[in-house]
C-alpha cells in the first residue's frame, strides 16, 4: 500500500474477524518493525504477543476491554529500562561502520549511555518510552500493510500486567496493540475518520506562538 494510504486508512478497529494471523505474516511485521529508529539506536524494546486463551489474561488487566479478546493477537510493547543492554554491540557497530570516527569518540559515547543507565526512573522512562512508540506506530502500519487492523492501548494496569505475565521490574509495559484482520463490517471502518486537527493548527512554520494555539473559542 502506498504510504500515504496507509496513513489515511488505517484506524483502531475494535472488531475482528474470527481468522488468525500466520506466524510467517507476524514474524514479516515485526521484520518491518525491528528497524525502527531508536534513541542512540539502542533499539530498547521487546514484544510479547499473547495470542489463544491468553488474550483472556492479558485483557483482564486491560480493564476487560472487549477488543483484546476479539483480537487475533495483541503485542505487549515492553520498553528495557537500562539503556546499556545492547550499548557495547551497538557502538561496535556505530564504529566498524564509520559513524564514529574513533576508539575515543566510542568510549565517550558508551560513557554517554552510561550516564543515562544512572539517571532517575522518570528520565529513563521517557527514554524508552520515546523510541517504543515509534516502534508500535511501525507494529500498526507494518500491520496494516498486510490487510491487518490494529488499536493502541494504553488502558492497562502495568503492574497487574507484569505479575500476570511474569514481567521483570526492569521492563515498562510502554502499550498494547490488538492485532487482526478487521471483521467485515468493522465500525470503526464504516464510519467516517474522526476528526483530526487541522495542519494549520497543529504546525507552526518557523516560530511557536502558543497564543495561536487551537481554533477561537465559540463564545
Ligand atoms: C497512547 C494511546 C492509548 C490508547 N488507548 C486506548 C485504549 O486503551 N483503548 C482503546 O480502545 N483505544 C485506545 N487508543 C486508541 C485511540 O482511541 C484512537 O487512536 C483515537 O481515537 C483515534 O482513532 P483512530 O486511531 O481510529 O484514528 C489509544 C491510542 C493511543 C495513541
Amino acid at each position: 500500500m502506498e504510504f500515504t494510504d496507509l496513513t489515511r486508512t488505517r484506524r483502531s478497529v475494535h472488531q475482528y474477524a474470527d481468522t488468525d494471523i500466520d506466524d510467517e505474516t507476524l514474524v514479516a511485521v515485526f521484520e518491518d518493525v525491528r528497524r525502527t529508529p531508536s534513541s542512540f539506536n539502542l533499539q530498547p524494546w521487546e514484544f510479547l504477543v499473547v495470542r489463544g486463551d491468553d488474550l483472556e489474561r492479558l485483557r483482564s488487566v486491560a480493564y476487560g476491554q472487549e477488543h483484546v479478546t476479539d483480537a487475533a493477537a495483541a503485542v505487549v510493547v515492553l520498553g528495557t529500562l537500562d539503556p546499556s543492554d545492547h550499548a557495547e554491540r551497538v557502538t561496535t557497530d556505530l564504529l566498524e561502520k564509520g559513524y564514529l570516527p574513533d576508539e575515543a569518540a566510542a568510549e565517550a559515547r558508551l560513557d554517554t549511555v552510561d550516564g543515562l543507565a544512572d539517571a532517575d526512573d522518570e528520565t529513563r522512562r521517557v527514554w524508552t518510552v520515546q523510541s517504543c512508540s515509534l516502534a508500535a506506530m511501525t507494529l500498526m502500519y507494518a500491520a496494516w500493510d498486510r490487510g491487518i487492523a490494529s488499536c493502541p492501548m494504553g488502558g492497562f494496569d502495568a503492574d497487574a500486567l507484569r505479575s500476570e505475565f511474569g514481567v521483570p521490574d526492569d521492563y515498562d509495559p510502554v502499550l498494547l496493540v490488538t492485532l487482526g484482520y478487521p471483521a467485515a463490517d468493522a465500525a470503526d471502518i464504516e464510519r467516517d475518520r474522526k476528526f483530526r486537527r487541522d495542519t494549520e493548527e497543529v504546525v507552526h512554520l518557523d516560530e511557536f506562538d502558543p497564543a495561536a494555539r487551537g481554533p477561537p473559542a465559540d463564545d
